[in-house]
């Protein structure tokens, strides 16, 4: 079977990081491992050339990629543009158009990087947690929603919180699948004191938890949540949650690690079609230096071979990989401490290649 993947660079820093998870992709190509890959444009790139974020052009490609792997949206040239056409839109776009619904965000602390946190590394030495956020639902995009002026003449903002039952029915199962192979550990973080969205949620979790009686379920208050991800991460294993929580813990997680150039993410769809990103954005500060760090974006490459395509051998050959080059002493700036050796993005790749 030929492993059909889209590829979309976006903004920023995207083609940069992108170049080098793809000379990993062409080191399994050429051992033999049948792959295709579509290049097209998101985000702001896609503006530029079509006028719109998520343009049809790249609809069809990534319509018909078994997986699709992209850098990074988003840049100050677009902040003014209307809501609808900026890069981030093409991101919602693409993620609702696939049925992207379940969005696994692993927290990681390789040991090497233990001081690269700003916390105390005996807090996060051994960090492995797991966050599954919900993507295509919630207020993110729940009707209704805009800006208007409301009875009283007052302008106003408003949107929607809401979750359908199969929803939270098909998250739970993936979140309770995934600690079923890890520390069969799952906390299902929630507002139900104040919202009932979320209380409605917490019932639908308790209800599918009697599938799955091996795994040891808690609940807690997403502030709460927010606190002890802070104060003891290593009482997490899996964490599921809505949409906005799951985008505000998921950046408070990384940052646990030290940076957030380490950190690869999957959304994942029904079929196991899913689009592979770093955590992160597209640092437009830095972008076009050849100094960004390509890890995030190699270690979503791993991702995509043990989720879409089955291939747990190659996902942990490249993991191996950058734990080798971290070991060595190979460091972007990002994640660079006195007396190691100082790479450039580019040479991140030259050495993950080599350690391939
Ligand atoms: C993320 C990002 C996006 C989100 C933005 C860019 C729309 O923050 O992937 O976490 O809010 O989902
Ligand atoms: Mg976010």
């Amino acid at each position: 079977m030929t492993m059909n993947i889209a590829v979309l660079p976006g903004d920023g820093i995207g083609p940069e990081i992108i170049k080098q998870a793809l000379r990993v992709l062409d080191v399994l190509k050429n051992e033999g491992m049948d792959m295709t890959f579509t290049d097209a444009p998101l985000g702001g790139q896609a503006y530029d050339q079509y006028g719109h974020p998520y343009p049809e052009f790249t609809q069809k490609i990534c319509r018909a990629a078994d997986a699709v792997l992209l850098g990074a949206v988003g840049g100050p040239q677009y902040d003014n543009l209307d809501r609808p056409l900026r890069p981030e839109r093409g991101l919602l776009g693409i993620r609702k158009d696939l049925g992207l619904f379940a969005n696994l965000r692993p927290a990681v602390l390789y040991p090497e990087l233990a001081n690269a946190s700003t916390l105390k590394p005996e807090v996060v030495a051994g960090l492995d947690i797991m966050i599954v956020r919900e993507l295509t639902g919630d207020v993110y995009f729940g009707q209704p929603r805009g800006m208007r002026v409301n009875e009283e003449g007052e302008r106003e903002g408003f949107n929607t919180m809401i979750y359908k039952e199969s929803e939270v029915r098909r998250i739970a199962h993936v979140a309770f699948g995934i600690a079923m192979k890890r520390g069969k550990k799952l906390c299902s973080v929630d507002k139900a004191n104040v919202l009932e969205t979320t209380e409605f949620w917490k019932e639908i979790v308790i209800d599918v938890a009697k599938e799955y009686p091996e795994v040891e379920l808690s609940h807690m208050y997403v502030d709460n949540a927010a606190m002890q991800l802070i104060r003891n991460p290593k009482q997490f294993d899996v964490m599921v949650t809505g949409n906005i929580f799951g985008d505000i813990l998921s950046d408070e997680a990384s940052m646990l690690t030290g940076s957030i150039g380490m950190l690869a993410s999957a959304s994942l769809n029904e079929t196991k079609k899913g689009l592979y990103e770093p955590s992160h954005g597209s640092a437009p500060d830095i972008a076009g230096k050849n100094l960004a760090n390509p890890i995030a974006t190699v270690l979503s490459v791993a991702m995509m071979l043990r989720y879409t395509f089955d291939n747990e051998a190659a996902a942990v050959r490249i993991e191996n990989a950058i734990k080798k080059v971290l070991a060595a002493g190979y460091r972007t700036g990002d994640i660079y401490e006195e007396g190691m050796k100082r790479v450039s993005c580019s040479e991140m790749g030259d050495q993950i290649v080599a350690a391939l």
